[in-house]
């Protein structure tokens, strides 16, 4: 059973902004409007960005949408907000992006990216009518085999020290959204509505987030996509998300193949109708150390698997690493799962099943299971803490999970079983 009283707390707390005290733009001397052209609007954008200067905002006009037809490329900016009234749009037509994704003069990975700079604000617009990032995702979403399609972009890129990103609103991103590196980062209120019109699931939209970046905190976020929200992987350090609202999700996700990085926290979440939820995934074949890492104050709601941990994935994209050194597995110490309360999905697929068994497989898998943490051994998976899980099974019975590798540990909170979730 959810709790209503959890409910009742998690909506009171995430009605209105989470604005936070982080305004790094002190001192803008000067303002300059974005001017519109009659074709591609990128060339003239980053003229009119180069001619601001450091200390200046920059302001896309409202009423207007400005046409992205080639990349945006940002570098050395020093102080700059950009005030995002009018939308942004990359082409409607599908072979065109392809053809500049194509094209490694032009495109450097992402559509937009910000690198090597300081200080750098994103705002967006509370109108609903202005302040969209437009992809256009729906007229490539339902392409036969569209997740093989290597030409699909990738939104944007920030390595920037100090950045700000508020009310970014993303609208049909074709594929993934957001690469984080850098540091000093706080993200607010962002909207990722990868919804399609005609029903056809949103399944071959990707990352909302990836986050290789330190010292980041991620407030109030809504998302609608067909993957992770978020994947925070090394070097990544001091990393907080909270106040998230998703749909359709993969995870609020951390994953690791090699390196280091720790001191996540995510909490005061609700998933909805999703394949995972609170989910780590160490990559098979290979080897890498993450410490403190709390999942806390989660709803769940008719989700495949509420709570993953694996130390064996292969991205379905990329495949199994070659000579997988089976021997090798991520080392995760100071994880903590605490107040979740969820109930499963009768169904263990979604729309990214493209093949059978689905890439989302986990050994001992069933509906009536919540909770799955499958370790290499004890010394792999270091002080794990459960605390106060209210999980129930899609069937309406108090939720199985699936342990492997910890049996006999004591002091989790839980006892590593194949059966129903009993706190200790
Ligand atoms: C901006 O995009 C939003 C979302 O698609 C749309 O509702 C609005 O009409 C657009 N504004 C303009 C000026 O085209
Ligand atoms: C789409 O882009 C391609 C390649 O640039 C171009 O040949 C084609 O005419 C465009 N289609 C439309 C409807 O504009
Ligand atoms: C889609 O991918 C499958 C498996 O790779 C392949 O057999 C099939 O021919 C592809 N279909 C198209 C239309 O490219
Ligand atoms: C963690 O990151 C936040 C956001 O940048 C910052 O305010 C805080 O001081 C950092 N904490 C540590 C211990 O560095
Ligand atoms: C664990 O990480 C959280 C979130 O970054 C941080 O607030 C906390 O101080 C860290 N705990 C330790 C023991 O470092
Ligand atoms: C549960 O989620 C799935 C998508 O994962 C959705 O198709 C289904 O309608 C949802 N069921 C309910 C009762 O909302
Ligand atoms: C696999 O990893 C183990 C543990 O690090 C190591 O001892 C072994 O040599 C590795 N095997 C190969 C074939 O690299
Ligand atoms: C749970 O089942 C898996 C197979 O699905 C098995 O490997 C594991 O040892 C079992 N765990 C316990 C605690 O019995």
């Amino acid at each position: 059973m959810l709790s209503s009283t959890l409910f009742a707390w998690f909506f009171a707390s995430s009605v209105g902004a989470y604005w936070l005290p982080e305004d790094p733009n002190s001192g803008l001397q000067k303002t300059c409007v974005i001017p519109k052209s009659n074709g591609d609007d990128s060339p003239g954008i980053m003229s009119a960005v180069a001619a601001c200067g450091s200390n200046s905002q920059v302001v896309f006009s409202s009423g207007v949408t400005y046409n992205l037809d080639t990349p945006l490329q940002f570098s050395n900016l020093n102080n700059v907000e950009f005030v995002f009234n009018g939308n942004l749009s990359l082409p409607d037509n599908v072979t065109a992006v392809e053809a500049v994704v194509q094209n490694t003069h032009v495109y450097p990975g992402h559509w937009i990216t910000v690198s090597s700079s300081t200080g750098v604000t994103f705002t967006g617009s509370k109108d609903s009518s202005g302040g969209w990032f437009i992809g256009h995702g729906d007229l490539w979403w339902p392409n036969v085999n569209d997740s093989d399609n290597d030409y699909r972009p990738h939104f944007f890129s920030f390595k920037v020290t100090s950045l700000r990103l508020r009310g970014v609103k993303i609208l049909k991103p074709v594929a993934w959204v957001f690469s984080l590196g850098g540091e000093d980062v706080y993200m607010t209120d962002t909207v990722l509505d990868a919804r399609s019109d005609d029903g056809f699931a949103f399944n071959t939209v990707l990352d909302g987030i990836d986050c290789s970046a330190s010292n980041v905190v991620i407030d109030g976020w809504t998302s609608w996509n067909g993957d992770d929200v978020i994947n925070v992987a090394p070097p990544a350090v001091n990393v907080t998300m909270r106040n998230v609202v998703a749909y359709g999700t993969h995870g609020i996700s951390v994953s690791c193949s090699s390196g280091s990085g720790g001191d996540y926290l995510f909490e005061n979440t609700i998933i909805y109708n999703s394949l995972i939820g609170a989910r780590f995934k160490g990559v098979l074949g290979t080897t890498c150390n993450m410490y403190n890492i709390t999942w806390r104050n989660f709803v769940i709601v008719n989700v495949s698997y509420p709570i993953h941990f694996i130390e064996n994935y292969v991205d379905q994209e990329v495949g199994p690493p070659p000579n997988a050194n089976l021997s090798l597995a991520a080392y995760a110490s100071g994880f903590t799962w605490e107040n979740i309360v969820g109930a499963t999905s009768p169904s263990l697929e979604d729309g990214s099943c493209i093949s059978d068994p689905c890439w989302s497989y986990t050994t001992g898998q069933s509906p009536e299971k919540a909770l799955y943490v499958l370790c290499k051994d004890a010394d792999h998976c270091k002080d794990f803490q459960f605390v106060n899980l209210n999980l129930a099974g899609a069937d309406g019975k108090p939720g199985q999970m699936d342990c492997t590798g910890l049996e006999g540990v004591t002091g989790m909170g839980l006892t590593c079983t194949n059966g129903t979730v009993v706190m200790t």
